[in-house]
């Protein structure tokens, strides 16, 4: 069945780059963001992987841990990790699964067969530390995802999180949000001491909030 946001994200144990993964307990108190490719020694994954490792810092900062996955064997993944290594000027600094046996990609409904019916798509999965998944996205294999945006969807979930608020089209961190349907005007001149305009009454925006 498809996972759908709000759910529980699914449990596993599969074999990684840095060994035998328990993902809930590896996940522990952090965020998580989960990422399937296609094949190993393919292009665009190769930059995909070679990105998120440049990113570490950022998703650190956000209390967000990576992990990929691919279908094939272990020893592919290592031979693999030194050309990303080699090519992209990073190592991997995060678990790639080693899905073989397809345990992670049929729990998570990662091969789409109409697409291709051995190769995984390219699936995201945002995960809050209460396990709840917070965003799913497909991509398909000739795309490079842009994990620029999974950042920016990340600040919008932690942000919404812990205020009243929603982020609107185009929102970057820093951006003015918008202050949610269910607040009164009342209210949001208490939540927001910085103010608010209002468009209309169901259009309000106040600026983003430091913490
Ligand atoms: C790639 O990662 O480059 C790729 C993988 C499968 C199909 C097309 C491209």
């Amino acid at each position: 069945m498809a996972i759908r946001l709000g759910d529980i994200a699914p449990d596993f144990t599969q074999e990684s780059t840095e060994g035998t993964i328990n993902f809930h307990e590896w996940a522990g108190a952090s965020w998580v963001i989960l990422f399937s490719h296609p094949k190993d020694y393919t292009p665009v994954c190769t930059t995909e992987l070679g990105t998120v490792a440049r990113l570490k810092d950022e998703f650190d900062r956000r209390n967000v841990k990576c992990m990929g996955l691919s279908v094939d064997p272990i020893e592919d993944h290592h031979g693999w990790a030194s050309d990303i290594e080699e090519t992209q000027g990073t190592a991997l600094n995060f678990p790639l699964l080693a899905d073989a046996d397809r345990t992670v990609s049929d729990l998570y409904d990662m091969i789409h067969p109409n697409a291709n019916d051995t190769l995984t798509v390219r699936s995201v999965f945002i995960i809050d530390s209460n396990r709840k998944v917070r965003l799913t996205l497909t991509y398909p294999a000739s795309t490079g995802r842009n994990f620029d945006e999974l950042l920016r969807v990340i600040d919008s979930l932690q942000l919404t999180d812990s205020h009243k608020l929603a982020t609107p089209a185009n929102w970057q961190h820093g951006d003015d949000c918008i202050i949610v349907p269910s607040v009164t005007n009342e209210e949001a001149q208490e939540l927001f001491p910085a103010g608010f305009t209002e468009i209309k009454p169901y259009l309000r925006t106040t600026p983003q909030p430091s913490a």
